[in-house]
């Protein structure tokens, strides 16, 4: 499929599973390289991210442990102010190598809040693995390790990204039509 619509939008086909599950492989390589003695525990930010967990794991071969999470928003007593909170994590990741796994880093408000959440926790370090990263949206001082592709700050969805909850289904990504 060429052009989808979903809900009130249309998409066009942006990047074939073919150039996607290539540039998860590479990076597979390359964890597999740098964290080798490591002993990482993978943390995967749920729903997102679930498409890029499942076939980035299948080539990670360093023992490891894989594991999800969920963020809750919620507003806070200031109606502006949305409070975020990581639900699910139930291992302990004191001293250890963590790896967030992230569907895409767009503003890095999500990311940058993981961050300071996680190092409650003082594990080892912290690094990012991301399916997609746009590096126009940016507005945090954070930076991904792992990047599988970078793209243009255009709204996309598929392989785990939604538009109001659908799409996350699609197996290829697709971009927003001007
Ligand atoms: P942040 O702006 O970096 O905090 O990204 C927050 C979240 O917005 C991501 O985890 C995605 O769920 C979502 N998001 C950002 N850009 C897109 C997009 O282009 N399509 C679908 N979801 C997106
Ligand atoms: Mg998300």
């Amino acid at each position: 499929m060429k052009e989808i619509r979903i809900l009130d939008k249309d998409f066009d086909l942006f990047i074939e599973y073919d150039a996607i599950l290539n540039s998860i492989k590479q990076l597979a390589v390359k964890l597999n390289e740098d964290l080798e003695n490591k002993n990482p525990i993978f943390v995967a930010v749920l729903n997102g991210s679930f498409m890029f967990a499942s076939d980035l794991m299948k080539y990670v071969t360093i023992p490891s442990e894989i594991t999800f999470v969920r963020i809750a928003s919620y507003k806070g007593t200031n109606s502006t102010n949305t409070i975020k909170e990581v639900l699910g994590l139930n291992e302990e990741i004191k001293n250890r190598t963590v790896v967030i796994i992230e569907d895409i880093v767009d503003s890095g408000n999500t990311l940058e809040m993981l961050l300071n959440r996680f190092k409650l926790y003082e594990p080892k370090e912290v690094k990012t693995a991301t399916l997609l990263f746009k590096p126009d949206a940016i507005v945090k001082d954070v930076k991904p390790e792992y990047v599988a592709m970078e793209i243009p700050n255009d709204f996309i969805v598929g392989f785990g990204l939604d538009y109001d909850g659908y799409g996350r289904n699609l197996k290829d990504i697709y971009r927003i039509k001007e």
